[in-house]
């Protein structure tokens, strides 16, 4: 069984991350998408829990992915699970620098390679914190996340200008 994980903060998915997604899914017998806090991103939008969940909606269709999260070393939840790859989308060769380095670390930690996706043309510009900064301004992101995370984004920014 070849299992694959696909780690990353998710705060939120965004279609970019549904693309790497099932174009994995296609390649390996099992991926497990692994919600982890990033230690270098202080404050998230959602909690894990939310993140989780949205991504369980969106990749339901997919039956060969399935959703946890983490909060340690990824290469620790790779060995628990029994994932001998680990797979990231690059968007562009600003990507490369740091996903590089992290590929290098977590091999050396562990012997675990990491293969990378390119992302399809059309989600090169897409990343979470923009999406977040154009949700907070009003900004339409229906064409950048699925149904249910837009409507997600509409309600937390919606209870953060009725707190303010
Ligand atoms: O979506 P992101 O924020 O670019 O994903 C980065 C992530 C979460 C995959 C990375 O920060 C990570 O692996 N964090 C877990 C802690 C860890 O293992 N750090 C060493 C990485 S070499």
């Amino acid at each position: 069984m070849a299992t694959a994980l696909c780690p990353g903060s998710f705060d939120p998915v965004t279609n970019g991350h549904i693309d790497i997604i099932s174009r994995t899914a296609r390649h390996f017998d099992d991926v497990i998408v692994a919600v982890i806090r990033n230690p270098q991103k202080a404050q998230s939008l959602f909690t894990l829990e939310e993140r989780q969940e949205m991504l369980a909606e969106v990749t339901s269709h997919l039956p060969n992915v399935s959703i946890d999260f983490f909060t340690g070393l990824l290469v620790e939840f790779a060995k628990e699970h029994g994932a001998n790859s680990i797979v990231k989308g690059l968007r562009a060769v600003s990507d490369f620098d740091y996903e590089l380095q992290m590929a290098q670390m977590n091999q050396q930690l562990s012997g675990i390679d990491t293969f990378f996706i390119s992302t399809s043309p059309q989600y090169s510009f897409l990343s979470s914190s923009l999406v977040r900064e154009v949700a907070k301004f009003g900004g339409d992101v229906s064409s950048m996340v699925p149904p249910v995370v837009a409507k997600r984004l509409d309600e937390r920014f919606g209870e953060q200008r009725g707190n303010a």
